[in-house]
């Protein structure tokens, strides 16, 4: 799309010491956003993984209509926690309204990628900070590239070809047991959730580096191997790429929106104390069949 908006002055500015991320200043994303601006923020995306955007105002339309720019945006099965009148945005909250909760509580609970339960796993996912709590409500992120840049040789030579399965059932009943969040999940949605088979080292669509593909969260099985090796690889694999090394803490501001490259990246919500509220927006990006 072209559009004839003027330009802003924004500054990126990588995180210094961290293995990722970039925060974006003098962006406002509630006005129109040039070609030449979006560019720089897709290059920065791609080079730096997490994007962060400081004190944006916006509304849920422009945190839609921004999001939409780099692809079609996904739906998540749990319609449960869709916001009023934009299915496209999932809440992530652990406010309870009425004995009833609001949003996803526990989402990110374990580290994962978004929707790598997908036969088309997520690009990337724009997270808006609604209500944060007084202490906790962190998020983390581990860089996959480098996981599989570090990865001892062993491991390496173990992985080289291999594919793993991805569920997004995989710990659901484990959370439902532990948590309010959880609702039974009707026929139609275990249908829209089979697993599937993704290679564990995946190649970045964009710019060609290789990344680990599995987590804790989604994934039960690297196929042709048997269950016990399996588990022992899994495990290896998931300890090597949380190694502090490759992490990236983000501790929330007011109105921050953050944007991280699911193909790049795994995350993990560090919690919130049961008596602080957070309430958070999701849009999730459809991204390409990995290979
Ligand atoms: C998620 O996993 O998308 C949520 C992360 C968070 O709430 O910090």
């Amino acid at each position: 799309m072209t559009t004839l908006s003027p330009h802003q002055t924004l500054e990126i500015t990588p995180f210094e010491g961290s293995p990722l991320g970039a925060e974006v200043r003098g962006l406002d994303l509630s006005r129109p956003l040039a070609d030449e601006d979006f560019k720089r923020i897709h290059r920065a995306h791609l080079d730096h993984h997490v994007v962060v955007f400081r004190d944006q105002r916006i509304t849920p339309e422009q945190h839609i209509s921004f999001s939409r720019r780099f692809g079609p945006l996904q739906i998540h099965v749990l319609h449960q926690f869709q916001l009023t009148g934009h299915p496209e945005i999932l809440i992530v909250s652990n406010i309870m309204e009425d004995g009833k909760p609001i949003g996803l509580g526990d989402a990110g609970h374990f580290w994962h990628s978004d929707l790598s339960y997908k036969e088309t796993p997520s690009l990337g996912s724009l997270l808006h900070a609604q209500e944060l709590p007084a202490e906790g409500g962190d998020t983390l992120f581990a860089n996959m590239h480098l996981a599989w840049d570090t990865l001892p040789q062993a491991l390496r030579e173990a992985v080289e070809g291999r594919s793993a399965e991805h569920t997004y059932l995989a710990k659901y009943a484990e959370l439902q047991k532990r948590s309010p969040w959880r609702p039974n999940l009707s026929a139609e949605q275990i249908a829209q959730v089979k697993p599937v088979v993704h290679p564990i080292v995946r190649t970045h669509p964009e710019t060609g580096r290789k990344a680990l593909f599995v987590s804790e969260h989604f994934t039960t099985r690297v196929i042709g191997l048997p269950e016990d090796e399996s588990r022992d690889l899994l495990q290896a694999l998931f300890e090597h790429s949380v190694r502090d090394e490759h992490l990236y803490r983000h501790a929330w501001r007011e109105h921050d929106l953050v944007f991280w490259d699911n193909r790049s990246l795994m995350h993990l919500a560090a919690g919130t104390p049961d008596h602080q509220r957070r309430k958070m927006y999701r849009t999730t990006i459809e991204g390409d069949t990995p290979f």
